[in-house]
C-alpha cells in the first residue's frame, strides 16, 4: 500500500489540479520509499529536488487562476504556499549541506502538509472556481 493514497475526497473537482495534486502525492510516495529503502544521496537528492520544482509550478499555477479571477482568500491560500515552499527549501539547504538528514519524519512532514492543504484550503476555492468555468 502506498505512503499517501489518493481519495476522491480530495478532489478539488478541477481536473487540471486534481491530476497535480495527484502527482505531488506520488513524488512524495517515491521519496518515502527511497528514504525507507536507506537511499543514496544523490538518489534522494534528487527526488527532492524534482519535488520542490514541481511543488513551486503547482503553486503558480493555483496562485495564477486565483490571481486570474481575484479570488479573495487569495492572499491568504499564497502565504501558506510561501511558507511550505521556504520550508522545503531550508530542509534542501540543509540536507545539501549534511546537516540534517532525510527520515520518515521528513516524509511524514510533506504528507501530513500537503493531504491538509488540500482538504482545508485548496478544497475551499471549488464553488468559486466552478462558478467561473474552470473544471
Ligand atoms: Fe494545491
Ligand atoms: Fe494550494
Amino acid at each position: 500500500m502506498s505512503f499517501i493514497t489518493w481519495e476522491d475526497t480530495m478532489s478539488v473537482n478541477v481536473k487540471e489540479i486534481d491530476d497535480q495534486h495527484k502527482k505531488l502525492i506520488s513524488l512524495i510516495n517515491e521519496l518515502h520509499e527511497w528514504i525507507q529503502a536507506g537511499e543514496k544521496k544523490d538518489i534522494l537528492g534528487g527526488v527532492l529536488e524534482e519535488l520542490i520544482n514541481y511543488t513551486r509550478y503547482h503553486f503558480s499555477v493555483e496562485e495564477r487562476r486565483m490571481k486570474q479571477f481575484s479570488y479573495v482568500g487569495y492572499l491568504e491560500h499564497k502565504r501558506e504556499h510561501d511558507d511550505f515552499t521556504g520550508q522545503v527549501l531550508l530542509l534542501k539547504e540543509k540536507y545539501d549541506k549534511g546537516t540534517t538528514a532525510l527520515s520518515s519524519e521528513v516524509s511524514s512532514f510533506l504528507k501530513d502538509w500537503l493531504t491538509n492543504h488540500i482538504l482545508g484550503t485548496d478544497k475551499k476555492y471549488t464553488p468559486f472556481f466552478n462558478s467561473k468555468g474552470i473544471i
